[in-house]
């Protein structure tokens, strides 16, 4: 039978273009998009971060990575990036979506430095245990914690900013979080008719101002450029700060 709920990670595969979505998702899709065209583009500027901090984070001298709220595999995931930039690093996916599993562990197969399993991250510290996360994934030593465009899907009664408190707990010195986030910072009306095509989805959308993100990565050192929007980020040092673009999401990149 058709699914009747809107899947926030069909819907995210259909703005970057990807042919995962079923009517139910395109519908949800396109309300999002009459309120905000430029979610398309927000959605190529966010996977835009993802190489550039990857890469940066590399190298750093990262070699292992946990990428939590992982969504659809699409181009350019994280194990692709690695094996260009840091060949026999590893990635474990981290999704809540039985759907987004599946069709990662497919795309997965054959490969020995990535796998992908059902976890939330909420439940931090129940993932970390997992003996298959463990098999990749050397918690004595840092990681590499990605967090992309997945808080702005827990809810304040879910208390977000204690995932990265309880990272903080779980990861060794040296680990660094890369976070990006939908960006209240648009007029009500766009913020509002996001929040509201996404209320029937299968997770709930939650955009934050700047000062609310800050407050999610309280206890850890902000890497430069500090928190900016996502088009913007670049780990640089030099680099002039660059065109906001679409400024729907935040991104930054910090310490443990
Ligand atoms: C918008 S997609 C982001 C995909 C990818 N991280 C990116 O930024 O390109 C959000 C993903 O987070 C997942 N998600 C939402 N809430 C979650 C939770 N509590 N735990 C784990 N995954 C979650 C959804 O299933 C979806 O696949």
């Amino acid at each position: 039978m058709e699914p009747s709920t809107p899947n926030v990670a069909r819907m995210y595969d259909y703005y970057l273009g990807g042919d995962e979505a079923l009517p139910v998702d395109r519908e949800a899709a396109e309300l999002v998009l009459a309120t905000a065209p430029q979610v398309r583009t927000a959605v190529a500027e966010n996977r835009g971060f993802l190489e550039r901090v990857v890469t940066h984070m590399a190298a750093q001298g990262i070699d292992q990575f946990l990428d939590i709220g992982s969504g659809l595999p699409t181009q350019r995931n994280v194990h692709q990036i690695l094996a260009e930039v840091s060949p026999g690093a590893r990635v474990v996916y981290v999704d809540y979506d039985p759907v987004v599993v599946e069709r990662s562990i497919h795309l997965l197969a054959g490969i020995d430095t990535a796998d992908c399993m059902l976890g939330d991250v909420r439940k931090l510290s129940a993932l970390c245990d997992e003996p298959r996360v463990s098999e990749l994934i050397n918690f004595d030593r840092p990681v590499g914690v990605l967090l992309l465009a997945v808080l702005n899907f827990v809810g304040d009664e879910d208390n977000p900013a204690e995932v990265v408190s309880e990272l903080r707990r779980l990861t060794a010195p040296g680990s660094l979080v890369a976070l990006s986030h939908g960006a209240r910072e648009q007029s009500l009306s766009t913020s509002r008719g996001i929040e509201h095509a996404y209320r029937r989805a299968s997770g709930q959308a939650v955009l934050r101002t700047r000062t609310e993100v800050l407050r999610l990565l309280d206890g850890c050192e902000i890497l430069p450029p500090g928190l900016v929007y996502g088009a913007q980020w670049t780990a640089e040092p030099s680099a002039p700060m660059g065109d906001p673009g679409t400024a729907m999401t935040f991104a930054a990149l910090a310490r443990l």
